[in-house]
C-alpha cells in the first residue's frame, strides 16, 4: 500500500527518537513491499525558531495531506520564558484542533523484562494489559474562564455527540481485545459526569457483548495501584484522563517505553510517545526510541490497517526487551542508536 507520512521531529530528543520510528517504518515497508513516503516538518519549538510559529503554514499544509503522523516531543527551557507570545506545546493544540482528534489512546503493558523497574511489586504488575481513552476536545480545559482579584472560574461543559463519540471509540476498541470497558466520572458529584454516565450507558447497550462497568475517579487512581491488571480499555474526560494516565504512565517503569495514538477526527491520526523531549538529556544518543517505535506500531495498525506489520514491530520490541538491550532509563547501557538497530534487525528476523 501507499501512504503519506508526516513527521514532527520537534525538540530535544524529539529528532533522535523520531529518527528512530522512522528507520523501523522504512524497515517494514521494505520488508511488505508497502510504499511509505515522509516528509519532515516543523512543530514547537524549533518552529518558533525558524518560522516565528509552533505550527506554520507549511506544516498545516502537510497536516491535512497526511494519511498518518509520527511526532517526536515538543518544548524545552529555551522557549518556557512564561511572558513569551509563542509557546510550543501550541503547536501540540493547534495540530490537535486541526485535525479533529477527540480521542488520546494509550496503551499500558508491562514487559516481564521491565517488571522490576515499576514502583508496584511484580505481583501487582503481573498481566497488566490495558489502555487509556482519554477525551481530548472537551471538559474543563476548554470550558470559559475569568478571574478578577477576588476569584476564579473554569466551566466544564459536554455535549452528548462529544461523549458518545469518544465512549464508542472504546467499545469498538474493546471489541477487539478482552471486551471490558471502564467509564470513569465523577456522577456522586458532577453534572458533566451524570451525562457522561448516562450516554455511556446508552452507548454500552449496542454493545452487549462488551462488559461496562462505571468508576469513580477517585477510587480509580486507587484501584491502578492496587490491581491495575483488572481493566481492559478505560474510558474518561478530558481532565480524569490527564491526571490518570500520567499516574499510569509510572506503573510501566520507565516514560520512555510508553506509546500514544490521537485520533478518531476526519483527518489523520498523530502518533507519539508519551514522554517530553527529554532536555536533560537530548543530543546524547540516551533517549530510549521504543516508545517511539510502538506509536510507529499503533500507526501501522490504527491509520493504515497493517495489523501484521504492527505485530512484527511489537514483536521484535519484546525480543529486544528480552535480550536485554536496553538504554539507561531500563537499566541497561545501550545507545538509541543500537537499540534501534536491534528492533531493525529483530523485525527483519522473523520474516
Ligand atoms: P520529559 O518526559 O521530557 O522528561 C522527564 C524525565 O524522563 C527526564 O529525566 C527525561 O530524561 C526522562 N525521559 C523522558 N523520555 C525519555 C526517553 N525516551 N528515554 C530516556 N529517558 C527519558 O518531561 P519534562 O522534563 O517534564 O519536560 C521536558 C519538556 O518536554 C518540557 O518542555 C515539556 O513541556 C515538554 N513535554 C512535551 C510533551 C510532548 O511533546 N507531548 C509531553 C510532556 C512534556
Ligand atoms: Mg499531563
Amino acid at each position: 500500500m501507499k501512504a503519506q507520512i508526516v513527521v514532527l521531529p520537534g525538540d530535544g530528543i524529539g529528532p533522535e527518537v523520531a529518527a528512530a520510528g522512522v528507520a523501523v517504518l522504512r524497515q517494514i515497508a521494505e520488508r511488505f513491499g508497502h510504499q511509505f513516503t515522509f516528509s519532515e516538518h516543523a512543530i514547537g519549538g524549533d518552529a518558533i525558531d525558524r518560522f516565528g510559529d509552533p505550527l506554520p503554514p507549511s506544516t498545516r499544509e502537510a497536516l491535512l495531506a497526511a494519511d498518518a503522523i509520527l511526532l517526536g516531543a515538543v518544548g524545552g527551557p529555551k522557549w518556557s520564558d512564561p511572558n513569551a507570545k509563542v509557546r510550543p506545546e501550541q503547536g501540540l493544540l493547534a495540530m490537535r484542533k486541526l485535525l479533529g482528534v477527540f480521542a488520546n489512546v494509550r496503551p499500558l503493558k508491562l514487559h516481564p523484562r521491565t517488571a522490576a523497574l515499576s514502583p508496584l511489586k511484580p505481583e501487582r504488575t503481573q498481566g497488566v494489559d490495558l489502555v487509556f481513552i482519554r477525551e481530548l476536545t472537551g471538559g474543563i480545559y476548554f470550558g470559559a474562564k475569568t478571574r478578577s482579584d477576588t476569584d476564579a472560574t473554569d466551566e466544564c461543559r459536554y455535549s452528548v455527540e462529544e461523549i458518545e463519540r469518544v465512549v464508542r471509540h472504546a467499545f469498538e476498541l474493546a471489541r477487539t481485545r478482552k471486551k471490558k470497558v471502564t467509564s470513569v466520572d465523577k456522577a456522586n458529584v458532577l453534572e458533566t459526569s451524570r451525562l457522561w454516565r448516562s450516554v455511556a450507558t446508552r452507548v454500552g447497550a449496542e454493545y452487549p457483548d462488551v462488559a461496562l462497568e462505571h468508576q469513580l475517579v477517585d477510587s480509580m487512581a486507587m484501584h491502578l495501584l492496587t490491581r491495575p491488571a483488572d481493566y481492559d480499555v478505560i474510558v474518561t474526560e478530558n481532565m480524569f484522563g490527564d491526571i490518570l494516565t500520567d499516574e499510569a504512565s509510572v506503573l510501566a517503569g520507565s516514560l520512555g517505553l510508553s506509546p500514544s495514538a490521537s485520533v478518531g477526527g476526519p483527518g489523520a491520526g498523530v502518533y507519539e510517545p508519551i514522554h517530553g523531549s527529554a532536555p536533560d538529556i537530548a543530543g546524547q544518543q540516551l533517549a530510549n526510541p521504543l516508545g517511539t517505535i510502538l506509536s510507529a506500531a499503533m500507526l501501522l495498525r490504527h491509520s493504515l490497517g497493517l495489523t501484521d506489520e504492527a505485530a512484527v514491530v511489537e514483536a521484535a520490541v519484546d525480543h529486544v526487551l528480552e535480550q536485554g538491550n536496553l538504554t539507561r532509563d531500563l537499566g541497561g547501557t545501550a545507545t538509541t542508536q543500537a537499540v534501534t538497530r536491534a528492533v531493525l534487525d529483530a523485525c527483519h528476523a522473523k520474516a
